[in-house]
């Protein structure tokens, strides 16, 4: 298993091109499905999860062609061909949803088109219980019969999917996905009440758009659809990723560097700015994207709650934790989203990180240095807190169970040393 080696101490500096989103490509990837037309996505990340979810369209019957990495050899974002003309299977089955939950995300855009659609049930992970109880509830209010079987999610609508009043009880991200997905091909309209505002949802449903469905309240926490009979097929851009670029403006901020994060959409990053700009870093708008430089004087303890869009995003918090170790003075991190999404704190302790957990809150008194350590990490954000606290670090740290950052960051090695990182994969 591959691991990373990481010499901490070198300030970073120079240009890094933020990719295309994650967590917007795969509902994008998802909504092929809606259509047996092709949809064409460019600006795609090369990374697991797009494998993942490309592998399991295909396993659906979807044709999918993937356009070589364009004319700068693997820099710029992959083309994706979609065609979802003869799906033979609507199975989402369990050796892959267990592998990525995202694939939950197929169950609505299905069921919308076939009248059915058969989705394993997810199971926990590393962060949460993380139950889809929600995205559930909306298919049942839309008209779907659902019953859980063998572990698995059996959703059958014969005659259709139905618009209809979906309030979501707290904001749920991909259930926000699920049912716009679904309300594009419902029969009459479907209101979306409480629904997530990620910038990953607005990006959806302009896609959704494109390929001719009606959505009134984009950017806002009501949705109201007009569902079509048919969709069509379209090309649309992944947005560029948001929690990759809050990863490495607190990367220039941890080193002590300043990166030009191109392509970045600081409107994205608003909470994070705000934080970062408190903690003493400086933030500022270019023409290419964001400049994020820490040249003068220390890191500030900030506290910090996770929440919702536009919220600080959870995605972020254990980056942030990370910086906050370095920090003068103390900072409490709260986490409101996931109920056990601090597994990197014994591991930054590990590299002498002084937190010290209390149910969803952790305080973190700063410290002049970390030192190197092996650490290892259970998921994606909580491996790359590791590198940013390893960046910082005295010494050598070695990153184990590198596969979860294959998962969310591209190219992540190769990044980092071209603004002068002491960073290598270790091939085993
Ligand atoms: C999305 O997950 C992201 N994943 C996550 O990113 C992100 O952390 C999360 O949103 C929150 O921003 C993708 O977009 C692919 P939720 P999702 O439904 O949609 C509970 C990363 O590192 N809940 O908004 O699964 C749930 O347990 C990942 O890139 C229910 O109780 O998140 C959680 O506590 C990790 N029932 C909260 O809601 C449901 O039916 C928010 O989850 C659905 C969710």
């Amino acid at each position: 298993m591959d691991r990373i080696r990481i010499r901490g101490g070198q300030p970073l500096q120079g240009r890094l091109a933020i990719a295309g989103a994650k967590n917007a490509a795969l509902p994008l990837m998802a909504a092929c499905l809606l259509t047996d037309e092709t949809l064409t996505l460019s600006n795609l990340p090369h990374l697991a999860d797009i494998a993942t979810m490309a592998h399991l369209l295909g396993e659906l019957g979807v044709q999918v062609t993937m356009d070589g990495s364009g004319p700068d050899g693997g820099q710029a974002g992959r083309v994706l061909q979609l065609t979802a003309t003869d799906v033979r299977d609507v199975t989402a089955p369990y050796d892959l949803v267990r592998k990525m939950r995202a694939s939950v995300l197929v169950l609505g855009p299905m069921l919308a088109r076939f009248g059915r659609s058969r989705v394993s049930l997810p199971g926990g992970c590393a962060i949460g219980t993380r139950p889809v109880d929600l995205h559930l509830k909306a298919m049942a209010q839309l008209g779907a019969e659902i019953e859980l079987k063998e572990g698995y999610i059996e959703a059958r609508a014969p005659r259709g999917l139905c618009g209809n009043r979906v309030v979501f009880p707290f904001v749920t991200v991909g259930g926000t996905e699920n049912a716009l997905m679904a309300a594009a091909l419902a029969k009459g309209e479907t209101v979306l009440t409480n629904a997530a505002r990620e910038p990953e949802i607005a990006d959806l449903a302009h896609c959704l758009i494109a390929m001719g469905a009606e959505i009134e309240g984009i950017g806002s926490d009501t949705l109201t659809v007009q569902g079509r009979e048919r969709l069509h097929g379209a090309r649309h851009a992944v947005l560029p990723d948001r929690i990759e670029t809050g990863t490495y403006a607190m990367a220039a901020a941890i080193t002590g560097g300043s990166l030009d994060l191109v392509g970045a959409r600081q409107e994205h990053i608003a909470a994070l700015t705000e934080v970062l700009r408190r903690a003493g870093a400086e933030v500022t708008p270019t023409a290419s994207g964001l400049q994020v430089s820490r040249r003068n004087g220390p890191i500030r303890g900030v506290d910090v709650m996770t929440e919702p869009y536009p919220g600080f995003p959870t995605d972020l918090q254990a980056q942030f934790m990370a910086l906050m170790a370095v920090a003068e003075g103390a900072a409490m991190v709260t986490e409101t989203v996931f109920e056990n999404r601090f597994m990197h704190v014994p591991e930054l302790a590990r590299m002498g990180a002084d937190i010290n957990v209390h149910g969803a809150s952790a305080i973190i008194r700063g410290v002049h240095k970390l030192s190197g350590a092996p650490v290892m990490a259970t998921d994606l954000r909580a491996s790359v807190s590791l590198v940013l606290a390893g960046l910082a670090a005295e010494g050598e740290t070695i990153l184990n169970r590198v596969y979860h950052l294959d998962r969310g960051y591209e190219r992540l090695e190769e990044k980092l040393v071209a603004c002068g990182a002491d960073i290598e994969r270790l091939r085993y």
